[in-house]
């Protein structure tokens, strides 16, 4: 038998959108290149939070192992923040857990919950995380159109939990990558079938504070009286421009809650302590400016590439919030090769569609990652575009 040097399992990554991207970099384009490829905020982590990892790093205390479940500053900070934001009382101690970042929470947190055999139900197209550790939990993947506005999806995650019992369900608003949001209405009926049909809901809130139109933003657990069979990812990342201090929160039913607290023991020692004081202050010393600010800068960029876009002849949907505008690709081609013009014609680094989901293959996905003059500029070279 020819011996296999890597898992099989390695093939759930393939095909690499992210290496098909680096693999075009290496020849610079015919334009100065606009990198619309990473899901990453462009601007630096605001200076109060900064300023308290600075204050607690010579600190030796911190310098061991931190706490396994989180520091108690962070999980209580969590706690106040989910009351004054959505006014959703938690127990920081049985409610919350501190992650490194939701990415991998995302992939403890099915390891703890999945056995091989279990249907889990997942927006196509959807954040890959979310595919990738499904399979590798050896659970049954099953996908529902997630290129719909929220309302109408809830038809067919009933008739599949009807048919296929799913252990669980994953919701994700603000989107990755459609940029659609769901309103409380959703959430309660969601809620419903949750109890009808015993499913783990598990909301994915990555974008919570980027949405555009004065449109709100709510939790999972808003819709609820308690949190039981919910778990919801909190991250810091995008909302405090923390992408690299890698921090982020798993707020959930206290069965679900120790189970992943179990499996996430074995795996990893948490977070530096002065990055746990760090994020604690994000949530209780940022002002409501801040808030309103981020949501204005991303809606201008949105306004400024989807005016190029219009003029483009591009098919796309306005996102309502989150950071990225998913775009068609035009007729006859298909993501990669759309991905691979817009490149070396125009500069424009975008990432193939087909990296969330089958409903993504005929798509590309465009961040709104780079300064308002870089996204006019975008636009421009867009409008320039048109026989695609
Ligand atoms: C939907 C979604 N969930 C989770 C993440 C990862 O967040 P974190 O940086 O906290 O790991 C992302 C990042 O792009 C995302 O888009």
């Amino acid at each position: 038998m020819k011996f296999q040097l890597e898992s099989s399992k390695l093939e759930f990554f393939r095909p690499d959108a992210f290496g098909f991207i680096n693999g075009l970099k290496k020849e610079p384009p015919k334009q100065k290149m606009i990198n619309l490829s990473i899901g990453a905020p462009n601007r630096p982590t605001p200076e109060w939070i900064v300023e308290v990892m600075k204050e607690n790093l010579s600190n030796p205390a911190y310098h061991t192992y931190p706490p396994q479940h989180g520091a108690p500053e962070l999980l209580e900070a969590v706690a106040y923040w989910y009351r004054k934001r959505f006014g959703v009382t938690l127990n920081p101690e049985e409610n919350v857990l501190v992650t490194v970042g939701i990415k991998e929470a995302i992939f403890n947190a099915l390891h703890a919950l999945v056995n091989a055999g279990d249907s889990i139900l997942v927006p196509d197209p959807g954040y890959p995380t979310y595919f990738e550790a499904v399979l590798f939990t050896g659970g049954k993947l099953l996908t529902y159109d997630g290129d719909v506005d929220p309302m109408a999806t809830l038809d067919e995650i009933e008739s599949l939990a009807r048919l296929h019992k799913p252990k669980m369900v994953i919701v994700n608003y603000p989107s990755n990558p459609t940029g659609r949001v769901a309103n409380r209405e959703y959430y309660d009926q969601l809620s419903e079938l949750s109890g009808k049909y015993g499913f783990v809901v598990m909301s994915d809130l990555a974008y919570s504070e980027i949405a555009f139109d004065n449109l709100e933003v709510n939790s999972y657990f808003e819709a609820r009286q308690n949190l039981e069979l919910g778990l919801e990812y909190f991250a810091f990342s995008k909302t405090y421009n923390m992408a690299g201090w890698r921090v982020g929160a798993i707020v959930a039913d206290k069965r679900l809650l120790d189970a992943v607290k179990l499996y996430k023991s074995k795996i990893d020692s948490n977070v530096f302590y002065p990055i746990q004081l760090a994020a604690a202050a994000a949530l209780k010393s940022t002002p409501d400016s801040y808030y309103r600010e981020l949501r204005e800068i991303y809606q201008g960029r949105r306004d400024a590439i989807i005016e190029g876009l219009k003029a483009s002849g591009l098919t796309f949907t306005a996102p309502q919030g989150a950071m990225y505008v998913w775009v068609s690709t035009p007729e006859g081609t298909d993501p990669w090769s759309f991905t691979e013009k817009l490149y070396r014609e125009y500069g424009i680094l975008v990432v193939p569609g087909t990296a969330y989901g089958v409903n993504g293959s005929k798509k590309v996905r465009m961040g709104l990652v780079q300064e308002f003059e870089a996204m006019k500029d975008v636009a421009r070279r867009l409008a320039e575009g048109r026989s695609w």
